[in-house]
């Protein structure tokens, strides 16, 4: 296990568009592994593998104990609406409200390559649509409201 580098905001490869991931074998697990060492030394709640130079659809979610790996989500239903205060590892210091759906349906694949379906609701929704722009190359940034640099 390692840490990795988290790219800042500045940085090319966060607005570039990820690409599915197809080799799901030890590298991708200690890719995986190396994530979920990087997210807990940060100490934030989503990390996508474009912010460690990964262009790969691979996100994590670590939130009230969960530790969630998705490689090549797909969030196929979403409703409601909820404004809520959002950051991001890549844009230390800043703040801002976003609004997002309140809840999600996410199909990814697992590890091993396995499909499986999540329905997320309040924070873990947020994460997700948040680590989802990511993949896309979005910031929180581009549609928060009331920025805050702290
Ligand atoms: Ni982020």
């Amino acid at each position: 296990m390692a840490q990795r580098n988290i790219f800042l905001q500045h940085e090319p490869i966060l607005r570039k568009v990820c690409k599915d991931v197809t080799d799901f074998s030890e590298h991708l697990w200690q890719l995986l592994d190396d994530m979920h060492e990087t997210l807990d030394f940060a100490g934030g709640v989503g990390l996508a593998a474009n912010q460690v130079g990964i262009l790969q659809n691979i996100f994590i979610l670590h939130n009230e104990g969960k530790r969630l790996e998705f490689i090549n989500p797909k969030i196929i239903r979403a409703e409601g609406e909820a404004i809520g205060i959002e950051g991001c590892l890549s844009c230390p210091n800043e703040y801002g409200k976003v609004k997002r759906h309140q809840t999600v349906e996410v199909v990814a694949l697992d590890r091993q390559g396995s499909e499986f379906s999540l329905v997320l609701q309040d924070l873990d929704a947020r994460i997700v649509s948040h680590e989802t722009d990511h993949l896309f190359g979005k910031l929180f940034k581009d549609i928060a409201f009331d920025l805050q640099k702290v």
